[in-house]
């Protein structure tokens, strides 16, 4: 895309603030799989944080916690809980991307910064999102270490097996009532990015609760973020619980493509990974819904995987309960074949199962 102001990469990272970084660490690689590639703290001369970083496919993990109390990584796990702090996106050229974008409006976090070690150097600058999210525009062409200057390569003696996590397929951000086209507004007109689809909440209701999404995609499509906001509904919303809960709009899920669902999910299963449970009948009219698919019937149904159709395909997807203990962040984990939609033949299923999970934390 040539009249692309803001080509972007892929996504070069996401960090999580959390209260707990080492143990949390710990938990990514024994569940999910990750591998510990490398940290930074006091050790390594940072002294008012400890960060590790995880890989697995091309997705990379940064979770970072506070050493001290009067720090703004302290005041965010107070407010949010753990939760994402950045949503880091691989550029070629980050002032490029920083002039670019503040010049359309978007609040600098962070100028342009020249980071260096013996590896070489990496340009960061940041700017804000919603609530109190940020991107960082991430420029490596000339390094070469295991992440960034500051981090040193770290290896852990937890053995860790890959189980099929392959990239980040998109992100999805919550944010407050009458918000959502604001925000789309913003990658529209800030980042170029462009509208793909819009959900209102007719097509995003149940019984009880509703909401709307847009998802917006960058010029190559490599970068997805629908933005979900509450809709009036007889009940409280997922929304409202997690804005409730986080203090604010954020990152509500975090969806991850894999090329074998029935392996990674089985493999997350056995790891102690729990899933929001969609009832069994799901899968009694499965085949009529969905048409002929590659997967036999009764490992979808064990596994409690979804599976929805459009013109061009198919995907499979599944999704977790909230990671920690505030109902806040969940992952999807999704393989496309064929699909580039979002699983809107199974909002209804999914929210119903959200919906459960609501009134047994006394939050619907
Ligand atoms: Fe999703």
């Amino acid at each position: 895309m040539p009249d692309d102001f803001l080509p972007i990469q892929g996504t070069d990272h996401i960090e999580f603030y959390v209260g707990n970084a080492k143990q949390s660490a710990l938990f990514y690689q024994y569940a999910f799989g990750y591998k510990l590639i490398a940290y930074a703290g006091p050790e390594t001369g940072t002294k008012d944080r400890a960060s590790y970083v995880l890989q697995q496919g091309k997705i990379r993990l940064v979770l970072t916690s506070s050493l001290r109390e009067d720090t703004p990584i302290a005041e965010h796990v107070k407010k949010h809980g753990d939760g994402v702090k950045v949503l880091a996106l691989w550029v070629e050229d980050a002032r490029s991307a920083y002039t670019e974008t503040t010049m359309r409006g978007a609040a600098g976090v962070q100028e342009p910064q020249v980071l260096q070690d013996k590896h070489g150097e990496v340009v960061v600058a940041s700017i804000q999102t919603y609530g109190e999210t940020i991107h960082t525009f991430v420029e490596r062409k000339n390094y070469n270490g295991p992440f960034l200057p500051g981090f040193i390569e770290k290896k852990s003696p937890v053995r860790t097996e890959p189980i099929g996590l392959k990239y980040i397929d998109h992100c999805v951000g919550n944010v407050g009532w009458g918000e959502m086209n604001t925000w789309v507004e913003f990658y529209e007109k800030v980042m170029g990015f462009s509208l793909l689809v819009t959900f209102d909440d007719k097509d995003i209701s149940t019984d009880y609760t509703a909401l709307m999404s847009k998802v917006v995609s960058n010029g190559n499509g490599y970068i997805k973020f629908p933005i979900n906001e509450p809709a009036e509904g007889k009940k409280k919303s997922q929304i409202e619980e997690y804005i409730d809960f986080y203090n604010g709009p954020g990152v509500q899920h975090i969806a991850i493509a894999t090329d074998d669902i029935l392996h990674t999910v089985s493999e997350l299963r056995q790891r102690g990974v729990e899933f929001l449970h969609v009832p069994g009948n799901y899968y009694d009219d499965l085949f009529d819904r969905v048409g002929k698919i590659d997967e036999d019937l009764e490992p979808l149904k064990t596994l409690n995987i979804l599976v929805d159709r459009d013109d061009e395909g198919y995907l499979l997807q599944i999704f977790t309960k909230p990671i920690q203990d505030r109902p806040t962040v969940f992952y999807e984990i999704i393989q496309r074949k064929g699909a580039k939609s979002f699983g809107k033949g199974n909002f209804k299923a999914l929210f119903e199962a959200i919906e459960r999970e609501q009134e047994l934390r006394g939050n619907l």
